[in-house]
């Protein structure tokens, strides 16, 4: 049974997946240094999969902590989430992401070498397409980054890509992931005030915050609101496990967007998150936020040519995963 170290595997995708790639027959170690994770998640990922699960409390950013890891574990295959992914904060600490977005690449990929690991799925982003007016996006179009967050995003396909031929490496483009495990034990958990749509709603849903701000009704788009591709997040674990096996498999290399094709504006989802909480969800419309763009959607032929992989549930889907999770509705009775 292959064994796979996933970093960042105790935060919102990563957690997902966990759970994705044990269903899928792997061994699996989470490498996290919870700066972004609440602590228990893994003892709730233990409850969902009936199994101990492995975690190394450490940093791709700390040497001694990565060298420890694969001294400890055979392992066959890396997916890499530890990163930071807020582009608000990464203009205000760019620095900050270089180091650990770039650097702790760098560092997990030496650890990998000297290990003789070279099979990585790593967490990339729509983000590095840019204000692109070829909607939907192909995996083809040019990259270009409108925050250090999006060049991170670059700079890391662009160290992957200059790997030899003994590395097999998997580039996924998320477009927008939202929604919870089906189970209702895991999902999207801000710390704070979220920045991101549906987290947001889901606040306004529970009560935690008065309304949404819709960030502009005057794009070009059919009710002028701003589009995106959403994607279930139990999808984008499941593309996580077709992507790792076509490595193992072939050796052979992929880079493709994660996401459904189509396109759902602010009001379709505040719509189908209010069908899925049963209550109408107050909301204003706001001035446009800068650095938003008017539509934003995948080609996602690539990821069904190269991997099989195909997203499967509705907008419907996720709102009502979401509204689980936060109301805690399921919870307890898992
Ligand atoms: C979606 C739509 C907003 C909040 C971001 C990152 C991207 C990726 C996914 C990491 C837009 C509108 C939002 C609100 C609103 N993250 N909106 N009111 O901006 O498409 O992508 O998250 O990889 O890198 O940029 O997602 O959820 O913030 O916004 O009207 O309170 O919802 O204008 O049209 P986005 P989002």
């Amino acid at each position: 049974m292959a064994k796979i170290l996933l970093t960042g595997g105790a935060g919102y995708i990563g957690s997902h997946t966990y759970l994705a790639l044990v269903e899928a027959g792997f061994e699996v170690v989470i490498l996290d240094n919870f700066s972004n994770a609440k602590s228990d998640v893994p003892n709730r990922l233990q409850d969902i999969a009936g199994k101990m699960v492995d975690v190394f409390q450490g940093d791709v950013l700390n040497h001694a902590d990565l060298d420890d890891v694969f001294a400890a574990h055979k392992i066959d295959g890396v997916v890499h989430f530890a990163a930071k992914k807020a582009v608000g904060e990464s203009v205000a600490k760019p620095l900050d992401y270089m180091h650990n977005n770039i650097g702790g690449l760098l560092n997990l990929l030496a650890a990998m070498d000297a290990a003789d690991v070279r099979r990585i799925v790593f967490s990339s982003s729509a983000t590095v397409y840019g204000d692109t007016i070829i909607q939907p996006i192909p995996e083809d179009n040019a990259r270009t980054y409108t925050s250090p967050y999006a060049s991170t995003k670059i700079a890391g396909e662009q160290i992957l890509e200059q790997l030899p031929d003994t590395w097999a490496v998997g580039i996924l483009r998320y477009f927008n992931p939202v929604g919870a495990h089906k189970s209702a034990m895991i999902g999207e958990d801000p710390e704070d005030i979220p920045n991101n749509l549906v987290p947001y709603i889901a606040k306004v849903a529970t009560g935690e915050l008065a309304e949404l701000s819709v960030f502009g009704d005057d794009y070009d788009t059919p009710d002028g609101t701003g589009v995106r591709d959403y994607i279930h997040v139990e999808d984008l674990a499941d593309g996580h496990v077709l992507s790792l096996k076509s490595l193992l498999e072939t050796g052979k290399s992929h880079t493709v967007n994660l996401g459904t094709g189509e396109g759902s504006s602010v009001l379709d989802v505040l719509a189908a998150y209010s069908e899925a909480c049963g209550q109408d969800l107050a909301h204003t419309i706001a001035p446009r936020r800068d650095g938003d763009v008017a539509v934003l959607t995948a080609r996602p032929e690539q990821a069904k040519a190269q991997l099989g992989f195909e997203a499967k549930r509705s907008l419907a889907d996720m709102c009502k995963s979401s509204w689980e999770w936060v109301s805690g509705q399921r919870r307890n009775t898992h």
